[in-house]
């Protein structure tokens, strides 16, 4: 088989790019290790830049999003009883969109289905060959059967555990990491939003988030112990402690109901550069990861596209590797940003193991000083809407 741009990886990442590519006549082959339904079931982010927004609507995926999406214009940020307000739209002129990367997904797959894009599924064994010479190869295997693609370009969306970070030697990769001391345990439930924006809130029984899907459908988490198993936490001690994390008024109101998922997540910071090895790419999480405090993760695999997309565009209509020769530097820039910015916030709103009463305060210096301050807010604010591309 022959492709231009083989993609490993049938995440958000590499269905977006193989739907913007195909629209302009540039063929993909997707490869994925899993099912559709395997794919569609796991549970994730829930919050939308509009920069992705606007990638969603090049690609002609955008008709569901833009009926059912809510838009919202700021978030609540709580500690101990308090809150306030960051109100992202007046700062930035910008609000973000409430969209599950489950509807995401599974918008871009009926998509690539009705334009009979090729995604293979069940594959085992993928590997990348000759990468960094002008004929790179992907084989796998599936269905017992061992299959070979040749290709221009290899996008490698397969997310932290795939393989085509790995296809990269050492010698050439370096990897900047940080691993912190606790998880979120996330629960599911068909129940309404406790509020009409999301809250984050700094407790001293640790961090807490409410967030959403639609108007029945609620998404909370709370820090959890990375030692704790998800099956340890019984529905009834998740609203407990939950409610106990939040600002009373909140938890007065809210409406708890049977968990319909309930995961453990750990808390990373990750960063592998370069994100680009001869003729193989690196897109989304097999690049770089970010703690969820921010909602940055599927943000940061979009800009990876956007510059992916454009440069691979240039290269092909025009025979110009100018875009593909800057991708790495151009989509680094971006992502030590959001790095940072996720790394702030967690260390804001988390109680951590070894934090010692100064560091306490430290934190509620942090947080008071961005309650009064309007330039602190709008920097936060320009953060989470997403930085320009
Ligand atoms: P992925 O979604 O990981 O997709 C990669 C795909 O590649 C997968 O479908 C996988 O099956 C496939 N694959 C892997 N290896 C191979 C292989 N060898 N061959 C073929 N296919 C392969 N972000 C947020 O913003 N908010 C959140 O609340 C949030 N929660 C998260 C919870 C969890 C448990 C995880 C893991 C991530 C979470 N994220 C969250 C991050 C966000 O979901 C990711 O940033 C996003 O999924 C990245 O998309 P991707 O397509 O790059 O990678
Ligand atoms: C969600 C997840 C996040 O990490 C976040 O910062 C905001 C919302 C969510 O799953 O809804």
């Amino acid at each position: 088989m022959r492709t231009q741009v083989a993609i490993i990886g049938g995440g958000p990442s590499g269905l977006l790019l193989s739907q913007l590519l195909h629209r302009k006549g540039i063929d993909t082959i997707v490869l994925e290790r899993k099912t559709r339904d395997y794919v569609l079931g796991r549970i994730r982010a829930g919050i939308l830049e509009t920069g992705f927004v606007d990638l969603m609507r090049e690609a002609g995926v955008s008709e569901r999003m833009d009926k059912e999406s809510f838009v919202h214009d700021g978030t609540v940020i709580a500690f101990g009883n308090e809150q306030f307000q960051v109100n992202f739209t007046e700062h930035t002129g910008t609000p973000v969109v409430v969209y599950g990367q489950t509807e995401v997904t599974r918008d871009l797959y009926d998509a690539r289905e009705a334009m009979d894009g090729k995604i293979v599924f069940n594959v085992e064994n993928v590997e990348i060959h000759d990468a960094d010479s002008d004929a790179p190869y992907v084989t796998y295997s599936v269905d017992g059967r061992e299959e070979r693609i040749d290709c221009d370009f290899v996008a490698g969306c397969d997310g932290f555990h795939g393989v085509s970070r790995q296809t990269i030697p050492l010698s050439v990769r370096k990897e900047y990491e940080k691993v912190y001391p606790f998880g979120w345990l996330g629960v599911l439930s068909e129940t309404p939003p406790v509020h009409d924006e999301l809250i984050y809130a700094n407790s001293d029984r640790g961090f807490a988030l409410c967030s959403m899907r639609n108007a029945n459908l609620s998404r909370y988490y709370i820090q959890c112990s990375l030692s704790d198993d998800v099956e340890d936490w019984t529905d009834q001690m998740f609203w407990n402690e939950l409610k106990r994390r939040i600002p009373e008024e909140a938890a007065e109101k809210l409406v708890t109901g049977p968990s319909i998922e309930k995961s453990i997540a750990p808390l990373r910071s990750f960063v592998t550069e370069p994100m680009r090895w001869g003729r193989l790419f690196l897109c989304g999480d097999a690049a770089h990861i970010v703690p969820p405090t921010g909602a940055k993760g599927l943000n940061t695999a979009a800009s990876d596209i956007h510059y992916l997309y454009h440069g691979l565009l240039q290269y092909f209509e025009e025979g110009d590797s100018e875009g593909i020769d800057r991708y790495s530097e151009k989509a680094l820039a971006r992502i030590w940003k959001a790095e940072r910015f996720s790394w702030w916030m967690t260390n804001l709103l988390h109680r951590f193991p070894d934090q010692t009463e100064f560091d306490i305060k430290m934190q509620l210096a942090d947080l008071t000083f961005l309650r009064d301050n309007r330039e602190a807010q709008s920097v936060l604010a320009q953060n989470y809407v997403g930085l320009p591309y």
